[in-house]
């Protein structure tokens, strides 16, 4: 029996590896992450939109380790803010700050933002690239919701417990990670990323 096909799943981010494992089960591709590939350099970000970002991880990884690679880059537009943090939202309070720091320094700039001006949405970009050929593919997700007063629960990771997703009064924090994985701007790209892939490998799942 032939092995499965092999997928890197570019990212350090240890939560949204978890979200790629739990949102790709049952998926017929053994899935790598960056960790198992030690002597691979860190592809910068420099890219102005998330598009640009998530391909220069994808083909700058895919060049390096010889695999398919999927590669997301995603984050917080806020409305109020004119769309940041946007493509900075993990370096939004400095590179070394923790997700708490972040998720402060947003509530602080929204601290004189009344409800009905609370909008965001978080947007994520699926890149995937092969090294061995110049094609690549890009799919996007976009969750709306607002953000909260304060922060709330535990669950997922960076801006979840301040982000109330449309049809709901809970933050992504305190929502079981069933919801989160069934509406969140990532679970949308993917389901296009992974429609491609099975077409492309002629798999079903
Ligand atoms: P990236 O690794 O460059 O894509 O950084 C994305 C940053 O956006 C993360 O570090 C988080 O701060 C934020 N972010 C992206 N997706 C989510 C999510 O699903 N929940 C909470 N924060 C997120």
């Amino acid at each position: 029996m032939n092995a499965p096909p092999q997928i890197l799943i570019a990212t350090y981010n240890p939560g949204k590896l978890r979200e790629f494992r739990s949102m790709l089960a049952g998926f017929p591709f053994a899935l790598r992450g960056l960790n198992d590939f030690p002597a691979v350099t860190e592809v910068e970000e420099t890219g102005s939109s998330f598009e640009e970002n998530a391909l220069l991880k994808a083909r700058g990884y895919a060049k390096q380790t010889g695999h398919l690679t999927l590669a997301d880059d995603s984050g917080l537009e806020v409305a109020a803010l004119g769309g940041a943090p946007g493509v900075f939202s993990a370096r939004y309070a400095g590179a070394e700050a923790t997700d708490s720091e972040r998720t402060l320094k947003l509530l602080e700039e929204l601290s004189h933002t009344g409800d009905a001006e609370r909008r965001a949405r978080f947007v994520c970009v699926i890149a995937l690239a092969n090294d061995a050929t110049p094609d690549t593919q890009t799919f996007k997700g976009i969750c709306e919701g607002r953000i909260a007063h304060s922060p709330c629960g535990t669950q997922g990771f960076g801006y979840d417990p301040v982000f109330i997703p449309d049809g709901y009064q809970e933050t992504f924090g305190e929502l079981p990670a069933s919801i989160k994985h069934s509406l969140s701007h990532r679970a949308r790209a993917l389901a296009a990323a992974r429609a491609y892939l099975l077409e492309r490998f002629h798999t079903h799942a």
